[in-house]
């Protein structure tokens, strides 16, 4: 009988809850239609207007007087603006405006707010979804108490290539994992209702291909075959557009030959008209302006037009809209229903946001204090840091470290850099962060620390002191990679490998016969043949946010058993690139024998090493890492059911500490008559 009663109230729930939300709908279009009929077309192109109120995070900064556009209704939404007053006095000016239409305040809340959080590449690494959608819950969080309705956020760009700088923004290489992650953060930002205050807007970027410039050259062209988008690199987009992402963004690159920005067949045919895409597109940094510099447009007039004709609704900062698309109007060139459409989208956002009933909704200051940097982000952004971390090495188990270490000689100008420990594109309030060298006081053990090595000048310094520090120690632990700036946007490295001089300190220090572990400090696969070869324990830490130092610790002491998965496959040297196969873990990555990548494709159809370099081109694969217990698995038991197939595994830890394992499905297709990797992540 209960049961039935639970049925009955829930199918009561539904059918109220979609009567509610029809009504709902037909309200807000009511509320826009009315407000659009009161619209001029100047103060409707004014709406896809958006300008940068603060930094410029590129070139073409249109210099307009932002306060003076705003209260003429002439500007659609800011970005990189923050905090509740700040936010305030730009809603304010907009107050002044005719229509008294709000802005929408939009800024890159790529990995937390400012409590910061792993950079997305290794926040990835956790193979955990209910972690990747609660830093992005906690960003959300932060950024609309910080006055924010807006993230460009989730860069959802699968990429194969760690030359590009902007890997460290995305999931990695693989198409399935990244949609799911994309889906995640679109959960994560957005939670399930938009009014309420403590979500924002996502932005599923940079649609499309971005992820994929020639020689990871950033901003390159990109030309692949429809096959190889549509298997490859489109999933993630439509996965986020099923998610239900407010906003999409176009890319700065052109898509087979054209302009992502004017790519009809991008923004309108798919997006659009295919998935059914009810949000609103912007364009990327200036990126309506640089079709000139494609040689696709010669004029703002003509950039413009291809843009808006394309499905392009908001522009982010070159301001052809707002120079021409009024005449272009007028003159009969553009329809104004196309202008209408891009308005219709945006302004039904602002309603969701619930703007309209209360512009300074998100402008207050008492919940400003209280949600930035609570204990519970701190929380939360440990939690999800230490799930970040993979072991990469571990001879001799020299991890965890052991309870009877006493004295610790810690090495690398990185473990107590507040700065570099944020990462690049970060917001986090560098003051806060914890370094390695602060957490690792707390732990108990005396830390003799020494900087070993100058990252700025790239060369060992005071070598013999740091020799002596490691023989007096009972333990060595070197900090080193990269430093955070270089890796990002417009940070593409023709060589990924980690200096030849930082590589070398590691050499000298395990030739004092103390036990090393390496912390690999990197937004990005990097290369460290001679590390990987001397030193016995490697983890891959990455850049991990507010509290990566306390994380790093609690994994180096066994607080937490390391449970992360590479996102993306580690080459042995930078001409190996691209070198993921598509995922490669054929055959038993347990048992101990080699794997055998001789034969990896960089396609499903081409793709072999190169005759004259190693035969071993990757290191460590897709998917790859350690535990501090082993795992045994049984034999899958696969079974139909319901017209779905289930395969069922036994897991067993067969070691002496409790962990967690990452369990992934990979599987092979029969023949078919289109082409196909080798193997296909499916589940995990
Ligand atoms: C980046 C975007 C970013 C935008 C705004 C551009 O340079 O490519 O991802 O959202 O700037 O800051």
């Amino acid at each position: 009988m209960k049961k039935l009663i639970a049925y009955v109230c829930m199918m009561f729930f539904v059918l109220t809850s979609a009567a509610q939300s029809q009504t709902d709908e037909s309200k807000m279009n009511r509320f826009v239609s009315g407000l659009m009929k009161k619209m001029t077309l100047e103060e409707k192109v004014g709406q896809l207007n958006q300008y940068a109120g603060g930094f410029a995070t590129g070139p073409n900064n249109t210099r307009v007087s932002r306060t003076e556009d705003i209260s003429k209704g002439l500007v659609g939404s800011l970005l990189n603006v923050s905090g509740a007053a700040n936010t305030r006095k730009y809603q304010e000016a907009a107050m002044k405006s005719r229509l008294r239409i709000p802005l929408i305040f939009g800024l890159d809340v790529i990995h937390g707010f400012r409590t910061g959080f792993p950079l997305p590449l290794a926040e990835a690494a956790s193979f955990d979804l209910d972690a990747i959608e609660r830093g992005s819950r906690c960003a959300a969080k932060e950024a609309s108490a910080a006055g924010l309705h807006w993230t460009f956020a989730p860069m959802v760009d699968i990429s194969w290539d760690a030359r590009w700088g902007r890997v460290m923004e995305g999931a990695g290489e693989d198409p399935y994992y990244g949609s799911l992650v994309a889906k995640a953060r679109v959960r994560g930002f957005q939670g399930d209702d938009l009014s309420k205050e403590n979500t924002i807007l996502s932005c599923i970027k940079h649609f499309a291909g971005y992820g994929a410039p020639a020689a990871g050259k950033d901003y390159n062209s990109v030309d692949m075959s429809m096959g190889q988008f549509a298997n490859f690199y489109m999933p993630p987009y439509k996965a986020g557009a099923e998610a239900g992402a407010a906003t999409f963004m176009s890319a700065f690159n052109d898509f087979n030959n054209e302009p992502a920005t004017g790519n009809s067949f991008l923004l309108k045919e798919l997006l659009k008209k295919q998935w059914g895409f009810k949000g609103f597109v912007v364009s990327d940094w200036g990126s309506v302006g640089e079709m000139m510099n494609h040689r696709y447009a010669k004029d703002d007039k003509e950039a413009a037009y291809k843009a808006i004709k394309a499905g392009l609704d908001m522009e982010m900062e070159s301001g052809c809209y707002a120079k021409t698309l009024v005449s272009l109007v007028k003159e009969g060139k553009v329809p104004v229903k196309l202008v209408d459409d891009a308005v219709r989208r945006i302004l039904e956002l602002k309603y969701k946001l619930g703007l309209f009933d209360d512009p300074f909704r998100y402008c207050d200051e008492e919940r400003e204090r209280t949600v930035i940097g609570s204990k519970e982000s701190r929380k939360e952004a440990c939690y999800v840091a230490e799930r970040s971390i993979v072991l990469l090495k571990n001879e001799g188990s020299v991890l965890p470290l052991s309870p009877s270490i006493k004295k610790v000689a810690l090495v690398g100008a990185l473990a107590k850099s507040q700065e570099d420990m944020c990462g690049t594109w970060s917001c986090a309030e560098v003051s806060k962060v914890v370094t390695l060298y602060e957490a690792m006081k707390k732990k108990g053990v005396t830390v003799d620390y020494h900087d070993g090595y100058d990252l700025k000048k790239n060369q060992i310094v005071n070598l013999e002191q740091t020799l002596a520090a490691a023989r007096q120690s009972d333990v060595v632990v070197m900090a080193m990679g990269e430093q955070a700036w270089e890796s990002g946007e417009m940070r593409s490295k023709g060589d990924i490998s980690i200096s030849s001089e930082q590589q070398r300190l590691v050499s000298e220090l395990v030739k004092t016969g103390k036990p090393v572990v390496v912390l690999m400090m990197c937004g990005r696969p990097v290369i460290f043949n001679e590390v990987r070869r001397d030193a016995p324990a490697i983890l891959c830490t990455w850049w991990l946010g507010s509290e990566a130092g306390n994380a790093i610790c609690n994994v180096l002491f066994g607080d937490y058993n390391p449970s992360g998965k590479l996102p993306m496959t580690f080459p042995t040297d930078y001409f190996d690139i691209p070198s993921s196969k598509n995922f490669p873990m054929v055959g038993e990555t347990k048992s101990g024998k080699n794997f055998d990548y001789t034969n990896y494709e960089e396609d499903i159809w081409v793709g072999y090493r190169y005759f004259n370099t190693v035969k071993q081109s990757i290191v460590y694969p897709f998917g790859y890492g350690l535990s501090y217990t082993n795992f045994s698995f049984s034999k899958p038991k696969i079974e139909r059911k319901n017209n779905k197939w289930i395969a069922n595994i036994e897991v067993t830890n067969t070691g002496n500490v409790s962990g967690k394992e990452v369990v992934q499905l990979y599987i092979s297709a029969p023949e078919t008559f289109i082409q196909k990797p080798d193997i296909e992540l499916k589940a995990f």
